[in-house]
């Protein structure tokens, strides 16, 4: 396991996983292969390439076009994939789901007869705690339980896993997977709620908190959820499923209010919107399964927020340059109504 295909390692967790794994693992090679749609940004892994040099590279290309797939494994001689590349924002999926199906479930079959034709010693899916659907309380999802997918991204995310599962039963393909909670930290998104309420709060603008903002969510620390995925990829048994999370949920309204307090904001600043629909109220995973590998979350969720608030702070050269582009129509289209309609 030397030679790693990181896919959508422009993103969020996958360019801070390519910068842990080019840190902790000198002997290895990194190449991240990217279509870099509107959530992939070069920005991402500015120092990388000044860092690494040749033991990385970058490939633009989609994971849904097997002969991008078939080029980058042969001229890179791919032993290890890892799959970071989706389509990941659920409001996106609920107003145009056709790229989900397109990149997360075809997008997944194309990089796993890639992983069969050129032998991989592995192919991680990392998948989401989403496709256990909303979780009632008192019960915390084990790796076991039934699939209840409800939206069109966690849905087309089960799609995958269930691919992925099927390949290693039907072909013996060596897979793993972890399904992770809520990432939070540098470089994500601002469609995002954690950077979408740092970012609007530093700029004294409303935080759109959907219906009564008692929705829970187990906000982990993106270096944690690398860590975990690392520790599965080293460890893990293959055909197996790993949760990956805090096991320590929070409320949206908890949340929003500890930015605002972290960036010395008023409350008031929360505007109650309505709600996304379909919305799952509760997700909640058990995570005894990859503790047993040894893994422990390294930080709270008053840490995890409080490090994030700090970097969008410190960071604003990132994240300036993306709401103001295109992601002003997205937020328009999105929000305006419900910022327009006035809730308290
Ligand atoms: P992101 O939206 O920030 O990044 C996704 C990346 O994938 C982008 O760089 C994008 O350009 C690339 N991509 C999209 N379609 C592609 C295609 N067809 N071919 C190649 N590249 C493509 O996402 P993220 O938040 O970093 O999530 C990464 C992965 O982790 C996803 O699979 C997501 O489902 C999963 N996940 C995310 C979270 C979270 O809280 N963000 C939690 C659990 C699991
Ligand atoms: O649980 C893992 C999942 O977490 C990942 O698989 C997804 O890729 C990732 O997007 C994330 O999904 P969520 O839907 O939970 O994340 P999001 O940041 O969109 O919303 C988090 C919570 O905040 C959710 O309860 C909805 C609420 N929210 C979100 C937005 C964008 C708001 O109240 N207002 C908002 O404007």
């Amino acid at each position: 396991m030397h030679r790693l295909l990181i896919t959508g390692g422009a993103g969020f967790i996958g360019s801070n996983f390519t910068r842990y794994m080019l840190e902790k693992y000198p002997g290895y090679q990194v190449v991240v292969f990217d279509k870099l749609t509107y959530a992939g940004n070069l920005d991402n892994l500015k120092d990388v390439q000044d860092r690494f040099g040749d033991r990385y590279a970058f490939v633009q290309g989609d994971i849904a076009d097997p002969a991008a797939v078939d080029a980058v494994m042969q001229a890179h001689e791919i032993d290890t994939i890892v799959n970071f590349a989706a389509e990941t924002h659920v409001d996106r999926s609920l107003m145009e789901p056709d790229a989900f199906i397109k990149t997360d479930v075809y997008g997944t079959y194309v990089l796993l007869e890639a992983a069969n034709g050129y032998g991989v010693e592995r192919y991680h899916q990392v998948s989401t705690d989403e496709v256990y659907g909303q979780i009632p309380p008192g019960h915390s999802s084990l790796e076991t339980d039934p699939l209840h997918a409800r939206s069109p991204y966690s849905a087309s995310k089960a799609g995958g896993d269930l691919l992925c599962l099927a390949y290693h039963t039907s072909f013996g393909t060596p897979v793993t997977l972890t399904r992770g909670s809520n990432n939070i930290g540098p470089y994500q998104y601002p469609e995002k709620v954690v950077p979408l309420f740092v970012t609007n709060a530093i700029d004294d603008q409303p935080l759109p908190l959907y219906g009564d903002g008692r929705q829970m969510r187990d906000y982990q620390y993106v270096l944690d959820h690398c860590e975990g995925i690392d520790v599965v990829l080293h460890q893990g048994q293959v055909g197996e499923v790993y949760n990956l999370g805090t096991g320590v949920e929070t409320e949206n309204m908890v949340m929003a209010r500890a930015i605002l307090d972290l960036l010395d904001k008023p409350h008031s600043l929360i505007r109650h919107v309505t709600d996304r629909p379909g919305h799952d109220r509760r997700y909640s995973l058990n995570v005894d399964k990859i503790r047993d590998l040894g893994w422990e979350s390294r930080h709270s969720f008053d840490e995890a927020i409080a490090q994030t608030v700090h970097w969008y702070v410190d960071n604003q050269w990132w994240w300036r340059k993306i709401k103001s582009g295109t992601y002003k129509e997205y937020y328009k289209k999105w929000y305006g109504e419900r910022l327009a309609e006035g809730g308290s």
